[in-house]
Protein backbone atom coordinates (compact mmCIF):
# COMPACT_ATOMS: atom_id res chain seq x y z
CA UNK A 1 0.00 0.00 0.00
CA UNK A 2 1.73 3.32 -0.78
CA UNK A 3 2.13 6.24 1.81
CA UNK A 4 -0.46 8.06 0.52
CA UNK A 5 -3.36 5.71 -0.06
CA UNK A 6 -2.13 4.48 3.69
CA UNK A 7 -3.00 8.51 5.10
CA UNK A 8 -6.42 8.61 2.69
CA UNK A 9 -7.26 4.95 4.50
CA UNK A 10 -6.92 6.83 7.90
CA UNK A 11 -8.88 9.71 7.38
CA UNK A 12 -11.81 7.99 5.66
CA UNK A 13 -12.03 5.18 8.36
CA UNK A 14 -12.32 7.69 11.42
CA UNK A 15 -14.00 10.18 9.39
CA UNK A 16 -16.53 7.60 9.16
CA UNK A 17 -16.80 7.45 12.94
CA UNK A 18 -17.44 10.60 12.86
CA UNK A 19 -13.81 12.32 13.35
CA UNK A 20 -13.27 15.84 12.13
CA UNK A 21 -10.52 15.98 9.51
CA UNK A 22 -7.66 18.57 10.57
CA UNK A 23 -5.02 19.57 8.08
CA UNK A 24 -1.68 19.48 9.46
CA UNK A 25 -0.22 22.59 11.68
CA UNK A 26 2.61 24.22 10.77
CA UNK A 27 6.23 22.69 12.04
CA UNK A 28 5.99 26.19 14.34
CA UNK A 29 3.32 26.13 16.40
CA UNK A 30 1.60 28.91 18.27
CA UNK A 31 2.69 27.55 20.93
CA UNK A 32 5.34 28.98 22.83
CA UNK A 33 6.48 26.24 25.17
CA UNK A 34 7.99 24.38 22.27
CA UNK A 35 10.48 24.96 19.33
CA UNK A 36 9.02 22.90 16.99
CA UNK A 37 5.81 20.86 16.36
CA UNK A 38 6.66 17.23 17.53
CA UNK A 39 3.49 15.64 17.87
CA UNK A 40 0.49 15.43 16.53
CA UNK A 41 -1.09 16.53 19.88
CA UNK A 42 -0.14 19.65 20.19
CA UNK A 43 -2.42 21.79 18.03
CA UNK A 44 -5.20 20.10 19.98
CA UNK A 45 -3.95 21.64 23.17
CA UNK A 46 -6.73 24.03 23.29
CA UNK A 47 -9.10 21.15 23.16
CA UNK A 48 -7.71 19.05 25.90
CA UNK A 49 -7.39 21.45 28.29
CA UNK A 50 -11.57 22.34 27.44
CA UNK A 51 -10.43 25.80 26.39
CA UNK A 52 -12.14 24.79 22.89
CA UNK A 53 -15.46 22.76 22.76
CA UNK A 54 -16.34 22.99 19.03
CA UNK A 55 -15.20 19.33 18.37
CA UNK A 56 -15.14 16.02 19.96
CA UNK A 57 -13.52 13.93 17.50
CA UNK A 58 -10.59 14.85 15.38
CA UNK A 59 -7.94 13.28 13.00
CA UNK A 60 -5.14 14.82 11.31
CA UNK A 61 -1.34 13.59 9.67
CA UNK A 62 0.87 16.03 11.29
CA UNK A 63 4.11 16.92 9.79
CA UNK A 64 6.20 16.72 13.18
CA UNK A 65 9.87 17.72 13.83
CA UNK A 66 12.05 16.02 16.39
CA UNK A 67 15.93 16.25 17.06
CA UNK A 68 15.94 14.26 20.46
CA UNK A 69 16.57 10.99 18.34
CA UNK A 70 19.21 13.08 15.14
CA UNK A 71 22.44 11.26 16.36
CA UNK A 72 20.85 8.11 15.54
CA UNK A 73 18.62 8.87 12.36
CA UNK A 74 20.50 6.57 9.18
CA UNK A 75 21.61 4.21 11.44
CA UNK A 76 18.24 2.79 12.74
CA UNK A 77 15.66 1.62 10.35
CA UNK A 78 12.68 3.85 11.98
CA UNK A 79 14.37 7.44 13.87
CA UNK A 80 13.57 10.42 11.69
CA UNK A 81 13.94 14.37 11.95
CA UNK A 82 10.98 15.57 10.15
CA UNK A 83 8.54 12.72 9.78
CA UNK A 84 4.67 12.15 9.15
CA UNK A 85 2.20 11.21 12.24
CA UNK A 86 -1.02 10.18 12.20
CA UNK A 87 -3.49 10.21 14.86
CA UNK A 88 -7.46 10.45 16.04
CA UNK A 89 -8.55 12.22 19.25
CA UNK A 90 -11.24 12.24 21.57
CA UNK A 91 -11.85 15.01 23.78
CA UNK A 92 -14.01 14.15 26.52
CA UNK A 93 -15.83 11.87 24.22
CA UNK A 94 -14.71 8.16 23.86
CA UNK A 95 -12.00 6.69 26.12
CA UNK A 96 -9.88 3.48 26.23
CA UNK A 97 -12.19 0.94 25.40
CA UNK A 98 -13.32 2.32 22.20
CA UNK A 99 -9.75 3.65 21.04
CA UNK A 100 -8.39 0.28 21.75
CA UNK A 101 -11.06 -1.28 19.29
CA UNK A 102 -10.50 1.51 16.82
CA UNK A 103 -6.84 0.84 16.38
CA UNK A 104 -7.31 -2.92 16.41
CA UNK A 105 -10.31 -2.57 13.64
CA UNK A 106 -8.08 -0.60 11.47
CA UNK A 107 -5.03 -2.91 11.96
CA UNK A 108 -7.06 -5.54 10.91
CA UNK A 109 -9.97 -5.15 9.09
CA UNK A 110 -8.33 -2.11 7.33
CA UNK A 111 -4.72 -2.83 6.49
CA UNK A 112 -5.23 -6.36 6.68
CA UNK A 113 -2.33 -7.33 9.14
CA UNK A 114 -2.04 -10.86 11.14
CA UNK A 115 -3.45 -10.93 14.16
CA UNK A 116 -0.43 -12.67 15.63
CA UNK A 117 1.52 -10.34 14.20
CA UNK A 118 0.64 -8.26 16.60
CA UNK A 119 1.95 -7.30 20.44
CA UNK A 120 0.33 -4.82 22.53
CA UNK A 121 2.41 -2.78 25.96
CA UNK A 122 0.26 -1.46 28.78
CA UNK A 123 1.27 0.56 31.78
CA UNK A 124 1.81 -1.59 34.29
CA UNK A 125 -0.68 0.09 36.74
CA UNK A 126 -3.17 0.36 34.41
CA UNK A 127 -5.47 -2.86 34.66
CA UNK A 128 -8.20 -1.11 32.54
CA UNK A 129 -6.48 -1.03 29.27
CA UNK A 130 -5.06 -4.94 29.99
CA UNK A 131 -8.52 -5.80 30.59
CA UNK A 132 -9.65 -4.62 27.01
CA UNK A 133 -6.83 -5.99 25.37
CA UNK A 134 -7.19 -9.21 27.14
CA UNK A 135 -11.12 -9.91 27.35
CA UNK A 136 -12.33 -7.43 24.33
CA UNK A 137 -9.88 -7.52 21.90
CA UNK A 138 -8.86 -11.16 23.24
CA UNK A 139 -4.95 -10.76 22.47
CA UNK A 140 -3.16 -13.59 24.14
CA UNK A 141 -1.48 -12.71 27.15
CA UNK A 142 1.51 -13.99 25.90
CA UNK A 143 1.40 -11.22 23.59
CA UNK A 144 0.75 -8.12 26.06
CA UNK A 145 3.45 -6.95 27.86
CA UNK A 146 3.19 -4.86 30.77
CA UNK A 147 5.65 -1.44 30.97
CA UNK A 148 6.96 1.37 33.45
CA UNK A 149 6.32 4.90 32.82
CA UNK A 150 9.26 5.40 30.72
CA UNK A 151 8.00 3.38 27.65
CA UNK A 152 4.12 3.65 28.78
CA UNK A 153 3.50 6.90 30.26
CA UNK A 154 3.06 10.20 27.70
CA UNK A 155 4.92 12.31 27.96
CA UNK A 156 7.48 9.63 28.97
CA UNK A 157 8.74 9.52 32.29
CA UNK A 158 6.10 12.09 33.13
CA UNK A 159 4.86 11.69 36.74
CA UNK A 160 8.05 11.29 38.17
CA UNK A 161 9.44 14.29 35.50
CA UNK A 162 7.42 16.37 34.56
CA UNK A 163 6.59 18.70 32.55
CA UNK A 164 3.36 19.34 34.16
CA UNK A 165 -0.27 19.74 32.55
CA UNK A 166 -1.69 16.70 30.57
CA UNK A 167 -0.84 13.49 30.50
CA UNK A 168 -1.32 10.10 30.91
CA UNK A 169 -0.78 6.25 30.32
CA UNK A 170 -0.38 4.98 27.24
CA UNK A 171 -0.59 1.43 25.10
CA UNK A 172 1.34 0.62 22.35
CA UNK A 173 0.86 -1.34 19.32
CA UNK A 174 3.84 -3.05 18.03
CA UNK A 175 4.18 -5.24 14.46
CA UNK A 176 6.39 -8.49 14.92
CA UNK A 177 8.63 -9.13 11.97
CA UNK A 178 9.31 -12.38 13.16
CA UNK A 179 12.27 -14.52 15.65
CA UNK A 180 14.85 -14.55 13.05
CA UNK A 181 15.06 -10.66 13.44
CA UNK A 182 15.00 -11.43 16.94
CA UNK A 183 17.74 -11.36 20.01
CA UNK A 184 17.01 -15.16 20.21
CA UNK A 185 16.14 -15.19 23.89
CA UNK A 186 13.02 -17.07 24.94
CA UNK A 187 11.71 -13.98 26.39
CA UNK A 188 12.71 -11.45 22.94
CA UNK A 189 9.44 -8.99 23.34
CA UNK A 190 8.56 -5.53 22.76
CA UNK A 191 10.72 -4.16 25.36
CA UNK A 192 14.07 -5.83 23.73
CA UNK A 193 16.92 -3.53 21.85
CA UNK A 194 16.78 -5.51 18.82
CA UNK A 195 14.75 -4.72 15.44
CA UNK A 196 12.03 -7.72 15.78
CA UNK A 197 9.32 -5.68 17.06
CA UNK A 198 8.19 -1.96 15.51
CA UNK A 199 6.43 0.29 17.45
CA UNK A 200 3.92 1.23 15.15
CA UNK A 201 0.85 3.16 16.52
CA UNK A 202 0.33 4.67 20.42
CA UNK A 203 -2.32 4.99 22.09
CA UNK A 204 -2.03 8.23 24.79
CA UNK A 205 -5.11 7.63 27.87
CA UNK A 206 -5.16 11.85 28.70
CA UNK A 207 -6.78 11.54 31.80
CA UNK A 208 -4.45 13.44 34.51
CA UNK A 209 -3.15 17.02 34.87
CA UNK A 210 0.37 16.78 36.65
CA UNK A 211 0.97 18.80 38.92
CA UNK A 212 4.09 18.06 40.59
CA UNK A 213 5.89 14.62 41.03
CA UNK A 214 4.10 11.82 41.43
CA UNK A 215 0.98 14.36 41.94
CA UNK A 216 -1.67 13.76 39.24
CA UNK A 217 -5.18 15.06 39.68
CA UNK A 218 -7.88 13.28 37.23
CA UNK A 219 -8.88 15.52 34.72
CA UNK A 220 -12.70 16.32 34.28
CA UNK A 221 -12.68 15.21 31.02
CA UNK A 222 -10.81 12.26 29.92
CA UNK A 223 -9.26 12.53 26.51
CA UNK A 224 -8.00 9.94 23.78
CA UNK A 225 -4.52 11.11 21.50
CA UNK A 226 -3.20 8.55 19.42
CA UNK A 227 0.05 8.32 17.19
CA UNK A 228 0.82 6.42 14.28
CA UNK A 229 4.42 6.96 12.70
CA UNK A 230 3.35 6.83 8.94
CA UNK A 231 6.65 5.80 7.29
CA UNK A 232 6.74 2.61 9.83
CA UNK A 233 3.57 2.02 9.25
CA UNK A 234 4.25 2.08 5.73
CA UNK A 235 7.54 0.33 6.02
CA UNK A 236 5.52 -2.55 7.10
CA UNK A 237 2.88 -2.40 4.58
CA UNK A 238 5.26 -2.29 1.97
CA UNK A 239 7.28 -4.97 3.38
CA UNK A 240 10.43 -2.65 3.70
CA UNK A 241 13.43 -3.26 5.97
CA UNK A 242 13.44 0.48 6.66
CA UNK A 243 11.52 3.49 6.59
CA UNK A 244 14.21 4.53 4.12
CA UNK A 245 12.76 1.55 1.40
CA UNK A 246 9.41 2.84 1.43
CA UNK A 247 7.48 4.87 -2.21
CA UNK A 248 8.14 8.05 -0.37
CA UNK A 249 11.93 7.61 0.25
CA UNK A 250 13.20 4.87 -1.92
CA UNK A 251 13.87 7.17 -5.26
CA UNK A 252 15.10 10.04 -3.01
CA UNK A 253 17.89 7.78 -1.43
CA UNK A 254 18.64 6.42 -4.83
CA UNK A 255 19.15 9.95 -6.45
CA UNK A 256 21.49 10.45 -3.53
CA UNK A 257 23.46 7.39 -4.25
CA UNK A 258 23.69 7.99 -7.77
CA UNK A 259 24.79 11.50 -7.08
CA UNK A 260 27.39 10.85 -4.73
CA UNK A 261 28.56 7.50 -6.35
CA UNK A 262 28.21 5.75 -2.73
CA UNK A 263 28.57 2.16 -2.37
CA UNK A 264 25.58 1.32 -0.19
CA UNK A 265 26.38 -2.23 0.18
CA UNK A 266 28.44 -1.09 3.03
CA UNK A 267 26.62 -0.35 6.22
CA UNK A 268 27.99 2.89 6.93
CA UNK A 269 27.70 4.57 3.89
CA UNK A 270 24.00 3.30 3.59
CA UNK A 271 23.62 4.89 6.95
CA UNK A 272 25.40 8.30 5.84
CA UNK A 273 23.29 8.56 2.78
CA UNK A 274 19.84 7.87 4.27
CA UNK A 275 20.92 10.54 7.45
CA UNK A 276 21.52 12.75 4.34
CA UNK A 277 18.24 12.32 2.57
CA UNK A 278 16.64 12.56 6.10
CA UNK A 279 18.14 16.08 6.88
CA UNK A 280 17.28 17.07 3.24
CA UNK A 281 13.69 16.67 4.11
CA UNK A 282 13.67 18.11 7.08
CA UNK A 283 15.38 21.35 6.28
CA UNK A 284 13.08 21.49 3.46
CA UNK A 285 9.90 21.05 5.03
CA UNK A 286 11.04 23.93 7.92
CA UNK A 287 11.89 26.13 5.34
CA UNK A 288 8.49 25.70 3.64
CA UNK A 289 7.52 26.73 6.98
CA UNK A 290 9.55 29.82 7.59
CA UNK A 291 12.19 28.80 9.37
CA UNK A 292 15.46 29.87 7.85
CA UNK A 293 19.28 28.82 8.56
CA UNK A 294 20.08 31.28 11.15
CA UNK A 295 22.22 31.42 14.03
CA UNK A 296 19.09 32.06 16.26
CA UNK A 297 16.70 29.20 18.17
CA UNK A 298 14.63 26.90 15.41
CA UNK A 299 16.84 28.86 12.85
CA UNK A 300 19.90 26.99 14.69
CA UNK A 301 18.67 23.82 14.97
CA UNK A 302 17.82 24.00 11.19
CA UNK A 303 21.24 25.12 10.35
CA UNK A 304 22.77 22.68 12.25
CA UNK A 305 20.77 19.68 10.57
CA UNK A 306 21.90 20.98 7.49
CA UNK A 307 25.39 21.20 7.88
CA UNK A 308 25.67 17.67 9.75
CA UNK A 309 23.98 16.31 6.10
CA UNK A 310 26.62 18.48 4.31
CA UNK A 311 29.47 17.27 6.13
CA UNK A 312 28.13 13.38 5.28
CA UNK A 313 28.33 14.20 1.69
CA UNK A 314 31.61 15.63 2.45
CA UNK A 315 32.52 12.25 4.01
CA UNK A 316 31.58 10.79 0.84
CA UNK A 317 33.25 12.56 -1.46
CA UNK A 318 30.90 15.24 -1.91
CA UNK A 319 32.45 18.92 -1.98
CA UNK A 320 29.69 20.96 -3.93
CA UNK A 321 26.77 22.05 -3.16
CA UNK A 322 24.00 19.30 -3.48
CA UNK A 323 21.63 19.25 -0.30
CA UNK A 324 19.19 21.53 -2.74
CA UNK A 325 19.05 18.87 -5.57
CA UNK A 326 16.45 17.02 -3.32
CA UNK A 327 13.93 19.93 -2.84
CA UNK A 328 13.18 19.30 -6.76
CA UNK A 329 12.65 15.35 -5.58
CA UNK A 330 10.36 15.92 -2.57
CA UNK A 331 8.60 18.03 -4.53
CA UNK A 332 7.68 15.26 -6.59
CA UNK A 333 7.54 12.52 -3.98
CA UNK A 334 4.94 14.63 -1.66
CA UNK A 335 3.89 17.68 -3.43
CA UNK A 336 0.48 16.27 -3.76
CA UNK A 337 -0.35 16.32 -0.48
CA UNK A 338 1.81 19.13 1.14
CA UNK A 339 1.54 21.56 -1.83
CA UNK A 340 3.54 24.24 0.38
CA UNK A 341 6.94 22.41 -0.87
CA UNK A 342 5.89 22.61 -4.39
CA UNK A 343 4.77 26.12 -4.66
CA UNK A 344 8.25 27.59 -2.93
CA UNK A 345 9.97 24.50 -4.27
CA UNK A 346 12.32 27.32 -5.96
CA UNK A 347 12.77 29.79 -2.77
CA UNK A 348 13.54 26.61 -0.86
CA UNK A 349 16.30 24.88 -3.20
CA UNK A 350 17.44 28.40 -3.49
CA UNK A 351 17.56 28.99 0.41
CA UNK A 352 19.73 25.77 0.78
CA UNK A 353 21.91 25.99 -1.80
CA UNK A 354 23.34 29.12 -0.66
CA UNK A 355 23.17 28.05 2.89
CA UNK A 356 25.52 24.85 1.79
CA UNK A 357 27.91 27.71 -0.20
CA UNK A 358 28.22 29.32 2.82
CA UNK A 359 29.05 26.29 4.80
CA UNK A 360 31.49 25.19 2.49
CA UNK A 361 33.35 28.17 1.94
CA UNK A 362 33.71 27.94 6.15
CA UNK A 363 34.72 25.04 5.75
CA UNK A 364 37.77 25.29 2.88
CA UNK A 365 39.13 28.27 5.17
CA UNK A 366 38.94 25.69 7.99
CA UNK A 367 40.80 23.18 5.73
CA UNK A 368 43.44 25.76 4.41
CA UNK A 369 44.27 27.00 8.07
CA UNK A 370 44.78 23.13 8.80
CA UNK A 371 46.66 22.02 5.69
CA UNK A 372 49.42 24.37 7.48
CA UNK A 373 49.93 22.65 10.48
CA UNK A 374 49.17 19.41 9.02
CA UNK A 375 52.37 18.01 9.67
CA UNK A 376 52.83 19.40 13.19
CA UNK A 377 49.69 18.18 13.79
CA UNK A 378 50.86 14.51 12.33
CA UNK A 379 54.29 14.94 14.42
CA UNK A 380 52.19 15.63 17.36
CA UNK A 381 53.98 18.64 17.85
CA UNK A 382 50.40 20.35 17.92
CA UNK A 383 47.80 19.57 20.23
CA UNK A 384 44.76 18.07 17.87
CA UNK A 385 42.02 18.71 20.59
CA UNK A 386 43.77 22.35 21.24
CA UNK A 387 43.10 22.51 17.47
CA UNK A 388 39.79 21.13 17.46
CA UNK A 389 38.87 23.81 19.95
CA UNK A 390 40.57 26.98 17.95
CA UNK A 391 37.82 25.69 15.30
CA UNK A 392 35.21 25.88 17.41
CA UNK A 393 36.02 29.03 18.90
CA UNK A 394 36.92 30.97 15.90
CA UNK A 395 35.04 29.27 12.82
CA UNK A 396 31.78 28.29 14.80
CA UNK A 397 32.79 24.27 13.59
CA UNK A 398 31.40 21.76 16.09
CA UNK A 399 33.93 19.01 17.33
CA UNK A 400 31.63 16.31 14.43
CA UNK A 401 32.53 19.46 11.43
CA UNK A 402 36.06 19.79 12.39
CA UNK A 403 36.19 16.07 13.20
CA UNK A 404 35.49 15.92 9.51
CA UNK A 405 37.80 18.66 7.65
CA UNK A 406 41.04 16.16 9.52
CA UNK A 407 39.10 13.14 8.79
CA UNK A 408 39.98 14.33 4.46
CA UNK A 409 43.63 14.67 5.76
CA UNK A 410 43.26 11.03 7.22
CA UNK A 411 43.29 11.79 10.72
CA UNK A 412 41.31 10.49 13.23
CA UNK A 413 39.59 12.15 16.22
CA UNK A 414 40.22 9.70 19.44
CA UNK A 415 37.96 9.45 22.11
CA UNK A 416 40.70 10.82 24.22
CA UNK A 417 40.56 13.96 21.75
CA UNK A 418 37.21 14.35 22.54
CA UNK A 419 37.55 14.03 25.70
CA UNK A 420 40.46 16.70 26.00
CA UNK A 421 38.21 19.02 23.76
CA UNK A 422 35.49 18.93 26.23
CA UNK A 423 37.50 20.30 28.76
CA UNK A 424 38.79 23.15 26.85
CA UNK A 425 35.59 23.71 26.54
CA UNK A 426 33.95 23.30 29.98
CA UNK A 427 37.70 25.65 30.81
CA UNK A 428 36.27 28.29 28.33
CA UNK A 429 32.67 27.89 30.13
CA UNK A 430 34.24 28.30 33.50
CA UNK A 431 36.68 31.42 32.61
CA UNK A 432 33.40 32.70 30.78
CA UNK A 433 31.17 31.95 33.93
CA UNK A 434 33.47 33.49 36.53
CA UNK A 435 33.85 36.64 34.47
CA UNK A 436 29.95 37.43 34.55
CA UNK A 437 29.81 36.92 38.00
CA UNK A 438 29.50 39.12 40.77
CA UNK A 439 31.80 39.61 43.85
CA UNK A 440 31.73 37.31 46.41
CA UNK A 441 30.27 38.84 48.80
CA UNK A 442 26.81 38.51 46.58
CA UNK A 443 25.45 36.31 49.37
CA UNK A 444 26.54 39.28 51.82
CA UNK A 445 24.25 41.38 50.00
CA UNK A 446 21.05 39.29 50.78
CA UNK A 447 20.64 36.82 47.75
CA UNK A 448 19.99 33.27 47.72
CA UNK A 449 20.04 31.18 45.14
CA UNK A 450 19.22 27.99 46.86
CA UNK A 451 15.71 27.49 45.63
CA UNK A 452 16.93 28.49 41.87
CA UNK A 453 17.76 25.13 40.87
CA UNK A 454 15.21 23.72 37.81
CA UNK A 455 16.71 24.61 34.55
CA UNK A 456 13.90 24.15 31.81
CA UNK A 457 15.49 25.08 29.06
CA UNK A 458 15.35 21.08 27.55
CA UNK A 459 11.34 21.73 27.60
CA UNK A 460 10.89 25.28 27.99
CA UNK A 461 11.14 28.35 25.01
CA UNK A 462 10.29 30.73 27.56
CA UNK A 463 9.44 30.75 31.55
CA UNK A 464 7.81 33.69 33.53
CA UNK A 465 9.85 34.07 36.62
CA UNK A 466 10.16 37.07 39.58
CA UNK A 467 13.04 39.49 39.96
CA UNK A 468 14.00 38.92 43.73
CA UNK A 469 16.06 41.80 43.96
CA UNK A 470 18.13 43.92 41.66
CA UNK A 471 21.71 44.65 42.55
CA UNK A 472 24.15 47.23 40.79
CA UNK A 473 28.15 46.44 40.57
CA UNK A 474 29.12 49.70 40.96
N1 LIG B 1 1.50 12.15 21.64
C1 LIG B 1 1.84 10.77 21.49
C2 LIG B 1 3.16 10.57 20.78
O1 LIG B 1 3.73 11.51 20.29
C3 LIG B 1 0.75 10.05 20.76
O2 LIG B 1 0.36 10.79 19.69
O3 LIG B 1 3.63 9.47 20.73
Amino acid sequence: MKTYELRKRYFDFFEEKNHKIFPSDTLVPDDESVLFTSAGMNQFKPYFLGKKKDVKRAVSCQKCLRTGDLYRVGTTAYHHTFFEMLGNFSFGDYFKREAIKFAWDFLINELNLKEEALWVSVYKEDPEAYRVWEKDIRVPKARIVKLGEGSNFWPANAPKEGPNGPCGPCSEIFFDKGKDAGCGKADCGPDCSCSRFVEIWNLVFTQFERRGIDDLEPLPQKNIDTGMGLERMASVLQGKDTNFGIDIFAPAVKEAKEILKAETANKDTRSTVNAIVDHARAVIFAIADGVYPSNEQRGYVIRKILRRASVKAALLGCQAPFIYRFTGIFAHLMGDFYNEIREKEDIISKVIKAEEEKYLSIRKQGALNLQSRLDDLKSGELNKAQVLFEFYDTHGLSLEESGAILKEKNLEVSPADEREFEEFLSQQQERSRKKSMFDENIFAKGVSFAEITEFSGYRNFSEESGIIKILSSR
